[in-house]
């Protein structure tokens, strides 16, 4: 990973190699954290992080879920977001706010524990390859099962959780395959491993519900704004596997992957990138670099 110099650590700036925790440390052995992946990207304006009080409320949420008291408002939070990226003089940046049971209790009652927060900030590209956004990946149902709701909450973004997303990810770059798409415990398509999926069938988008045991991604819901704006109708339906195979368009979005068309899925291929997939992308990357007025208010300049 490309390392930057700074990192925040409980409301103090500190260099990159010491920002580290206990081998006790409660997260470290049962997965309690709960964390956010966001992006900044380069604008006239500098850098702008975007859709960052989304981002902000979901880690809030995600922390609620797991009876987690964050010690910092989101003001507190947004700030601190803003002065670890300038102080590391980025101006395009993956960004990850982390909250997590630290050193102290052990056992699987963690109430007592101490919740400890970093945000960390470096450089990263394209998540799932340079050609992946023109080119598209080629991806593989797992056959691991998406986590269900009555196990842990699939609306929360919480590192044990992904034990489950890193199982279907090892298992299909096994296979050579570049993502793996997991069912949920019903059989219709859920997410992604870290990623939502997006079929086009017919000119009209479809996406699976809150109630496939997705995670609520933010890009997500602006690709549905967006498709909103193009006229393109999105309908929230559970679907099937077989539906990819016979599918016009196939994508992913994620604030990582960002919006990736999928060639194939299994054996069966999808074809190139798509003419929908092309237009949400093209309105996605203006967005996001402060090239649409019309998506202003997803922006949050860094240095206002
Ligand atoms: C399982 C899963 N689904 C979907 C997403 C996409 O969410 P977002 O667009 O908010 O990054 C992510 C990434 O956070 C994820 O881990």
């Amino acid at each position: 990973m490309q390392e930057a110099e700074k990192i925040w650590m409980n409301g103090e700036l500190v260099d990159w190699p010491e920002a580290t925790v206990h081998v006790l440390s409660h997260a470290l052995h049962y997965g309690t954290s709960v964390f956010e992946g966001i992006r900044a990207y380069e604008t006239d304006r500098g850098p702008a992080v975007f859709r960052l009080d989304d981002h902000l409320a979901r880690l809030e949420r995600s922390a609620q879920m797991y009876y987690m008291p964050l010690p910092y408002s989101r003001e507190q939070l947004r700030e601190a977001v803003h002065e670890v990226i300038r102080v590391n003089g980025l101006q395009s940046c993956y960004i990850r706010p982390i909250a997590f049971r630290g050193y102290g209790t052990m056992g699987l009652f963690p109430l007592e524990a101490t919740v400890d927060v970093a945000i960390a900030v470096w450089e990263w590209g394209a998540y799932l390859g340079e050609d992946s956004l023109t080119e598209g990946i080629g991806a593989k149902i797992s056959s691991w099962r998406r986590i269900g709701p009555n196990t842990v909450p699939a609306t929360a973004k919480a590192g044990g959780q992904y034990l489950n997303s890193i199982l279907a990810k090892i298992e299909s770059h096994k296979s050579g395959y570049q993502e793996a798409l997991l069912l949920n415990e019903a059989g219709f398509v859920a997410d992604g491993t870290g990623e939502n999926l997006f079929v086009v069938k017919d000119g009209k988008l479809f996406t699976p519900p809150v109630s496939a045991s997705i995670l609520m991604g933010i890009t997500r819901q602006t690709i549905i704004e967006l498709a909103d704006e193009e006229g393109i109708e999105v309908i929230e339906a559970e679907i099937p596997r077989a539906d990819l195979y016979i599918a016009d368009e196939v994508f992913v979005s994620g604030t990582a992957a960002e919006v990736c068309p999928v060639r194939s899925v299994d054996d069966h291929l999808i074809g190139p990138r798509g003419p929908i997939t092309t237009r949400l992308q093209e309105r996605f990357f203006n967005a996001i670099v402060g090239n649409d007025s019309r998506s202003e208010e997803w922006l949050d300049y860094v240095n206002q």
